[in-house]
Formats: structure tokens, C-alpha cells, sequence
């Protein structure tokens, strides 16, 4: 992603609005997602996608690498878009993520705000395991990654990552 994808990004938050209201905060304008997408992009270990089905963007991926400590991942921020919820996307951004990862990242992390009760459940049920209390903003889940490279494609067919 480049910072010229701001728009585009902005433009998903506007359509997510349930989160944003969860998090207690309001919506990024677009000059603060500009400001967002230029710092990232002059930071080395942040990678950010939007996620593509069908040739729509319809969430966004935010990680950083080597955060908290070497050989994690830390993602920042998983959105998907409100009307494209509990169909199952989340579920396989993350499954096509940790196949990418294999072999290469010890363990990935996601920082949940307390009141995200939804998001809690979603990293439980991938298997995510509850790691550090953070209360009272955030709780840390994390799942340990095999050290084996996957054998499988990196790529499911339906889902594909804009960088
Ligand atoms: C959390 C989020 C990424 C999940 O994405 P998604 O595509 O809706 O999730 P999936 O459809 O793949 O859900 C997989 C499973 O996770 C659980 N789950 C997902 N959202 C849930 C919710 N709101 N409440 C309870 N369980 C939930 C369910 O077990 C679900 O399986 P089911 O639908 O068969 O019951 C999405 O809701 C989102 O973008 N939320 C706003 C941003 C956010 O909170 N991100 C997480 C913090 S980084």
C-alpha cells in the first residue's frame, strides 16, 4: 500500500463505523490516514494490505514485524468491512497469513480493546491463546507458529492481498 491508497483505506473506516464506536473513537479523517499510511510506509517492519475479493477491498490488514520482540508479528489492526462480516473472510486472512508466515515468524499477537468482545471470540476460535492483560485498554492474544515452512499455496483462489 502506498500513502496514495489513503482514500481508499479512509474510505472503509467510514464504512465500519461499529468499530470505531466500540474503540470509543471517531472515524479517521483522511489527513490522518495519510499521515498513517506516510509514517508506515517509512517504517521497514510494517506491512499493510488491503484485502481483495472479487476485485473489492473490503479489509485491510495492518502488521508489524519483529514487534514486540524479534521474530513476532504483531497485527495492528484486522478490519473487515461491516457488510462483509461472519461470512468467513477474517477467518481465512488470517489462516493465508500464518501459511505465509510459517517458518519464518515465531508467533503472531493481536491487541484487542477491552470492550471488542467480538474480536476476543474471533482470535479464541483461531486459536489464539489469551497472553497478556493489558487492562484496563487492551488484552494480548497470541498463537505460536509451527518452524516449518507450509507446504501448501500461500495464496488461497478467493482471497487476494494488495501491498
Ligand atoms: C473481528 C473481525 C476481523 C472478524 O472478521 P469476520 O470476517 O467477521 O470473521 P469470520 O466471519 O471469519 O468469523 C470467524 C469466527 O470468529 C467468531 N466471530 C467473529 N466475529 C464475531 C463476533 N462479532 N462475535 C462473536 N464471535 C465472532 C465466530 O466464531 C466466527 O465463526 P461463525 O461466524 O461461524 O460463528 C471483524 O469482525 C472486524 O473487522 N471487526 C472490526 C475490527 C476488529 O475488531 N478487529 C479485530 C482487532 S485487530
Amino acid at each position: 500500500m502506498q500513502p496514495g491508497d489513503a482514500l481508499a483505506l479512509q474510505h472503509l473506516y467510514a464504512s465500519s463505523p461499529r468499530y470505531f464506536q466500540t474503540i470509543a473513537a471517531p472515524i479517521p479523517l483522511l489527513e490522518d490516514v495519510t499521515r498513517e499510511l506516510e509514517s508506515a510506509s517509512s517504517d521497514p517492519r510494517r506491512s499493510l494490505e488491503f484485502v481483495m475479493v472479487n476485485g473489492e477491498r473490503i479489509g485491510y490488514l495492518d502488521l508489524k514485524f519483529d514487534y514486540p520482540q524479534a521474530g513476532d508479528v504483531t497485527v495492528n489492526l484486522l478490519l473487515i468491512a461491516e457488510s462483509q462480516q461472519r461470512r468467513g473472510i477474517g477467518a481465512l486472512v488470517m489462516r493465508d497469513l500464518e501459511q505465509r508466515l510459517a517458518g519464518r515468524v515465531r508467533k503472531i499477537l493481536a491487541g484487542v480493546f477491552f470492550e471488542n468482545s467480538g474480536a476476543a471470540a474471533f482470535w479464541e476460535g483461531l486459536g489464539y491463546h489469551f497472553a497478556v492483560d493489558a487492562r484496563p485498554v487492551l488484552s494480548w492474544y497470541a498463537k505460536e507458529l509451527g518452524t516449518q515452512p507450509s507446504l501448501e499455496s500461500p495464496q488461497t483462489p478467493q482471497l487476494e492481498a494488495v501491498r
